[in-house]
């Protein structure tokens, strides 16, 4: 491009945002700058962002991992002129980015095509009191907006998806087809061959990109072809290159057609990708209609768990992906209405402690959710049980695991918050398969087991992490019980419960224990007598009193109580220092001078578990610098990198405490979630003093982590606190209780426990 072009193109570029500025308001006064947003973003396998650093939405969709493109465009004609809007840089005009907004539940970038200023919306439905909608991955993009000088201009819009979705290899066979429902045209692709094992991109799932049949003529448009059968609408399949040549012609009736025959093919061939396409005619308008489209991603089965097949509870409602899709399709009004009451609420409220927070939480409620797959069983005869509530979650970013107890920590404030019930079916396999297990154990299981979606169960030994995942369970059994009233699971799993808390009081001051989720390299925690694991042990240990108390184990409650109460003092005596009138606490035992992150005092301010009084929180407000750009390191041998997850759990904790230190806390992960020098999907892992984060590929780097459910964290304090009901036929009352393995019936529950608190622990 010669300078004489550069200059006018920018001449021009500025003349029309004054123009929108002054007919149509943008409306964008941009203040949050994440270098990628989430566009679908709705399960681990159907999870596409957008990188915004060039400045333009037009280019590559990107996959969670930041990696591998997910062919994706929008493409608006207006007065015969097309403009790309988002995705892949296809070979037409550059639409003018005016700004993006982020809500919990959509993306909108503000664009200027010629003389229209359009709102290209991404709403991920988050649908919380609806487990069919919650677990059906489908994703709508809109488009709505009007002309900046109040004419009519002639619009077509476009919609396509390439199949870059089904698989990590270009060079992967693929199968096609259109099919039109009652309400519905859509296109589906996956491979030829099904591979069900995978890393990152899945290699055994059908993507479909679908848009609403409309008018009155759809009952006898269904007999004609797809490209026919929808008036003002195109759906065809055809390369990318020979519908951007069509699209860029400047021809009034513009009539697609496709240069490939068959329904077979490859992702990209010569250069050449077939994309799923829909295009909308509007004809002559000043203002544009909202228009939609419908994309989604379906695996299916989710997993197999205990030799039993897992599927989406949405399979529950819909006898095939046809009917699942046409009631998506329809639902769109719907679905948009909620988005936006959900949105409001969320944001009113996370508004009220910072309009910072209130970015956190837009921008990773998503992933939180999409991290979370509900799932159901299939009896003989082929009929769902809607009551084996079962769900996965993959450790996205962090590992490859199913289910991790420090992961599914962090999601629970998201759920808390949203619906408290959805917390039970993830804790609920853990739990099922350590009853069934041969391997016993008396501390909680870390997981079910690894590479997503492969979910074996974690038979091996690890019982130097046995307090961390054993905190993390009586934690989140707890937290599900408190948000619903529902005791089920405790009244089930007691004697499991039993045995995690023995472990826990017998172990937690034991310094072969680390915080195993602060085991990674990344983090550099590799010494013991951590503090924090402590807080951990005492935490799920206080759980353990108000789980007894439910289930009616009045002497077991009274006695891990009054063991809490002795761990606390030791703890308090071995962490809490004093400098004249100021106090902070230590991150390694007797050692003044170490300090960190003490993330596990949330679950105490959460469950109300009263482990620790206000001194020890103020002690903590006191004990670090926030003066590093980026937050503060999770402790002061962690080389600087720190989590924003755990920050938030801290930010959460000292709500009441201190509102400032809160406040700068949520600042220091804001900067970070806010800084467009860095890259990749919304990670929880980075150097607090650059900002910079573990790179694209390598693992772990919290790309699009389920644990940014953390950001809910200061907002899930507000559940309310349901009183437990537990069933009478579950009940443990302390005289009738079923003795833990090994015991005689009639036994005292908590035979042999010794608390072990002193030689343990001698720093030299
Ligand atoms: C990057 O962020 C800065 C604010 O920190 C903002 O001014 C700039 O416009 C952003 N760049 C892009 C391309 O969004
Ligand atoms: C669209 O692109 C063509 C070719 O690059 C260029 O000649 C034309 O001026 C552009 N039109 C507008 C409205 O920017
Ligand atoms: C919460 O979710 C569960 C299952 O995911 C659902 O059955 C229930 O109706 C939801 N509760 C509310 C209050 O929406
Ligand atoms: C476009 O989006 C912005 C930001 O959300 C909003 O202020 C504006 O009203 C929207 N415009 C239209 C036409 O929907
Ligand atoms: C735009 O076209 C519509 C018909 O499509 C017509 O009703 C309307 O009056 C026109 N508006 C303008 C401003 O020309
Ligand atoms: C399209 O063709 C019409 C009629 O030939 C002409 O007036 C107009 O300038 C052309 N538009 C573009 C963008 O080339
Ligand atoms: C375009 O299509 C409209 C409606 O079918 C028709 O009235 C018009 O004559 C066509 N124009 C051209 C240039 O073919
Ligand atoms: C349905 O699942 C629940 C929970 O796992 C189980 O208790 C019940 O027996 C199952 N019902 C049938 C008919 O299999
Ligand atoms: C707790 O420690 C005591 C004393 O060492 C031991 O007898 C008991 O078996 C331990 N319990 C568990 C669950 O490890
Ligand atoms: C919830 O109620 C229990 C039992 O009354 C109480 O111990 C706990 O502190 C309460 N939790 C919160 C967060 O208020
Ligand atoms: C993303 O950031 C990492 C580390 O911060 C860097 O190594 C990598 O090159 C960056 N990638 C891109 C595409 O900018
Ligand atoms: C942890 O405590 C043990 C036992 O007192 C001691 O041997 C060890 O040196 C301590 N480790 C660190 C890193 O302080």
């Amino acid at each position: 491009m010669r300078p004489g072009q550069l200059l006018t193109q920018l001449v021009s570029v500025l003349s029309l945002f004054l123009l929108s500025e002054c007919t149509v308001a943008s409306g964008i006064r941009q203040t949050f700058f994440p270098p990628s947003v989430p566009l679908a973003v709705r399960s681990p396998v159907f999870n596409t962002w957008l990188d915004t650093r060039g400045g333009q939405p037009s280019v590559s969709a990107v996959f969670a991992n930041d990696v591998h493109i997910t062919g994706w465009a929008g493409i608006a004609r207006v007065d015969q002129v097309a403009y790309r809007l988002w995705g892949a840089p296809r070979a037409v005009n550059a639409s003018t980015w005016l700004g993006t907004t982020v809500t919990p539940t959509r993306t909108i970038f503000t664009l200027q095509a010629g003389p229209m200023v359009l709102n290209v919306t991404f709403l991920s439905p988050i649908e919380p009191t609806d487990p069919v909608k919650q677990s059906f991955p489908g994703v709508y993009v809109y488009i709505d907006g009007g002309a900046t000088d109040g004419k009519n201009h002639s619009v077509q819009l476009f919609s396509d998806i390439s199949a870059e979705w089904v698989s990590n290899n270009l060079a992967t066979a693929i199968d096609w087809s259109t099919t039109s429902t009652a309400s519905a045209i859509y296109h589906q692709v996956q491979p030829s061959t099904l591979v069900h094992t995978f890393q990152d991109l899945p290699e055994d799932v059908v993507a479909w990109h679908a848009i609403a049949l409309v008018g009155p003529l759809r009952s006898i448009h269904l007999k004609l072809t797809p490209l026919q059968s929808n008036p003002g609408r195109q759906s065809l399949v055809a390369t990318d290159s020979a519908l951007d040549a069509q699209l860029a012609t400047n021809t009034t009736n513009l009539t697609l057609t496709s240069d490939l025959t068959g329904t077979t093919g490859l992702i990209e061939n010569n250069g050449l990708f077939p994309i799923f396409a829909h295009l909308v005619d509007l004809g002559e308008v000043a203002t544009i209609p909202t228009t939609s489209w419908a994309v989604g991603v379906v695996r299916d089965p989710i997993t197999t768990f205990q030799n039993t097949a897992r599927r989406s509870f949405w399979w529950s409602a819909y006898a095939t992906l046809a009917d699942a899709i046409n009631a998506f399709v329809l639902d769109f009004d719907a679905a948009q209405t909620r988005a936006l009451a959900l949105d409001e609420q969320i944001t009113t409220a996370a508004t009220a402690i910072s309009s910072q927070y209130a970015d956190l939480v837009a921008l990773g409620l998503r992933q939180a959710l999409a991290g979370y797959e509900l799932t159901i069983s299939a009896a003989a005869d082929g009929a769902f049980n809607t009551s084996d509530l079962v769900a996965f979650m993959k450790d996205t970013g962090n590992s490859q695991r199913v289910n991790p107890t420090e992961g599914l920590l962090g999601l629970m404030p998201a759920l808390m918050y949203l619906n408290a019930s959805m917390i039970g079916p993830l804790i609920e396999p853990l739990l099922r398969f350590q009853q069934t297990s041969a391997a016993g154990y008396d501390y909680a299981l870390p997981d079910l087991g690894s590479p997503y979606p492969s979910a074996p169960g974690n038979t091996a030994d690890n019982s130097d992490v046995g307090v961390e995942n054993s905190g993390n369970m009586l934690i989140l059994a707890l937290a599900h019980a408190r948000g619903t009233g529902d005791g089920t699971i405790l009244g089930q799993y007691y004697t499991l419960f039993q045995r995690y808390a023995s472990f826990t009081a017998n172990n937690t001051f034991d310094p072969s224990q680390q915080t195993s989720d602060s085991l990674e390299p990344i983090l550099q925690q590799d010494v013991a007598n951590i503090t924090n694991l402590g807080v951990k042990g005492i935490a799920g240990l206080r759980a353990m009193v108000q789980i007894a108390e439910a289930v009616g184990d009045e002497a077991g409650a009274a006695e891990y109580a009054s063991l809490a109460t002795k761990m606390t003092a030791t703890w308090t005596d071995w962490t809490l220092f004093s400098a004249g009138a100021s106090t902070s606490l230590g991150w390694v035992y007797r050692d003044g001078s170490s300090q960190g992150l003490m993330y596990n005092l949330y679950a105490d301010k959460l469950l109300g578990l009263g482990a620790f009084d206000d001194s020890i929180y103020e002690a903590e407000a006191n004990g670090y610098s926030t003066s590093n750009t980026y937050g503060v390191a999770l402790s002061s041998d962690s080389n600087f990198m720190t989590r924003s997850d755990w920050t938030l759990f801290v930010a959460a904790a000292l709500s009441d405490v201190s509102p400032t230190t809160r406040d700068a806390l949520v600042a220091g992960v804001h900067a970070r979630a806010s800084n467009n020098a860095t890259n990749g999907t919304f990670s929880n892992l980075y150097n607090v003093q650059t900002g910079a984060g573990v790179e694209q590929g390598i693992s772990p780097n919290g790309f699009a982590t389920p644990a940014q459910g953390a950001m809910m964290a200061v907002l899930a304090l507000s559940t309310p606190n349901k009183t437990i009901s537990v069933p009478s036929s579950l009940m443990h009352s302390s005289f009738s209780s079923p003795a833990p393995r090994g015991e005689a019936k009639g036994e005292r529950s908590l035979h042999g426990l010794v608390l072990q608190t002193s030689g343990t622990l001698q720093k030299s």
